[in-house]
């Protein structure tokens, strides 16, 4: 079989030993005689497979008791529509930074639920190189500027079309609201590091980018978050029903469990979060010192601002963007395409990228500019 590196932003590239193992297992898990996707979900089978699933996420993201965890359905952008509707009883507004894509759309979805307070807003900027415009860096929020009856602050940890990350959350108590919760969309960076839970209300995103295949969300929520719905958010959106029915309300995706549940376990025999956030530092920091060491490509997000785990790069002439792609794609380097609202190239080296393959897509960049001096 011919190694591919694959750069695709989500759905995005699991490691190899896990689908083997899933291949393994495909017709007959366990001895059972039945394929994961055959068995029923209520059965004992299933049951021990979404339990050590949700033991090992909790193990891997060190979640304290004060924190539940749920499987669910309808993506992060479903989460856009189902924060609000669990957190918005009695409140008007609440408080968002505002720094890219899908900030954005979080910000234009809650429109419908109350007002939202945008307390910071990263401007996009237009620079001498004539590039698209782009959202550059995370923005300050000034203390004080989040209103005490806001319901929550909404973040959006790493911004993924942009390559834009927060390397801490907003430190409530600083900002003057304590009391405030803190919500976070961690779709692209959940797992790449360790991250302060507790400091959390609610942390959520669609697992097809670092935990597995698409059609699972995570949902980390502090207990007293599972009691604020309003009274029109639907039963399967209420995240008490979903937490009292064991994350099996409705049918969960009980594949893509399956699979989230071998990715924490390969995650664990890699050494955890902690050991794969070292990775992480250095497979970006070689992407990243090409880019800079580069008179071709360029990357306008300010250093310390810039994701781990999404690295959009745009080449000084947008002429060779096509040449780019295809000669990459004959060197078996997949999905590098940017975004089409911000062009360009991004390189997307979750967990499942290995230093190999970052090597691999470095080595080809050189090549190519070397040949174009
Ligand atoms: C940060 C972030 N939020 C939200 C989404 C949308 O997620 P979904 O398609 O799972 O709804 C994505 C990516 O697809 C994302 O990267």
């Amino acid at each position: 079989m011919t190694q591919v590196w694959n750069f695709s932003a989500g759905p995005a590239m699991l490691p190899r030993e896990v689908l083997q193992q899933a291949a393994t297992e495909m017709l007959d898990w366990h001895g059972s005689g039945m394929s994961v996707m055959e068995m029923s979900h209520r059965g004992p089978q299933f049951m021990q497979i979404l339990q050590e699933a949700l033991d090992d996420f909790r193990d891997l993201m060190q979640v304290p008791q004060t924190h539940k965890i749920l499987f669910m359905q309808g993506g992060a952008i479903g989460q856009n529509a189902i924060v609000p509707l669990n957190l918005m009883n009695g409140f008007e507004s609440a408080a968002f930074v505002k720094n890219g894509s899908w900030s954005s759309k979080t910000i234009k979805e809650f429109a419908r639920y109350g007002r939202a307070d945008v307390v910071a807003e990263a401007r996009e900027i237009k620079d001498a190189s004539g590039l698209r415009p782009v959202n550059t860096y995370v923005p300050t929020i000034a203390p004080g500027s989040i209103a005490a009856g806001s319901a929550y602050l909404h973040y959006c940890g790493n911004e993924t079309i942009d390559g834009v990350e927060f390397r801490q959350a907003p430190d409530m108590a600083a900002l003057g609201a304590a009391q405030v919760p803190l919500v976070c969309d961690a779709s692209s960076n959940i797992l790449s590091r360790p991250m302060d839970v507790a400091a959390h209300a609610i942390i959520y995103g669609g697992a097809q980018k670092n935990i597995g295949p698409a059609g699972l969300t995570f949902v980390i929520i502090r207990e007293d978050m599972l009691d604020r719905a309003r009274s029109d958010c639907p039963s399967a959106f209420s995240y008490r029903q979903v937490y009292d029915n064991h994350s099996m309300y409705n049918t969960p995706p009980t594949y893509s469990i399956y699979i989230a549940g071998l990715v924490f376990k390969w995650l664990k025999a890699q050494g955890g979060v902690a050991a794969m956030a070292e990775v992480n530092r250095r497979k970006a920091q070689l992407l990243y010192d090409t880019i800079d060491g580069s008179g071709l490509y360029v990357n306008r997000v300010r250093p310390s601002d810039r994701s781990l785990m999404n690295v959009p790069f745009m080449l000084r002439e947008d002429a060779l963007n096509a040449e780019f792609l295809s000669l990459a794609q004959e060197r078996n380097l997949l999905q590098l395409k940017g975004h089409k609202s911000v062009g360009g190239m991004r390189a997307s080296i979750y967990n499942a990228m290995p230093m190999e393959g970052v090597e691999a897509l470095v080595d080809f960049m050189l090549t190519f500019e070397k040949e174009r001096a």
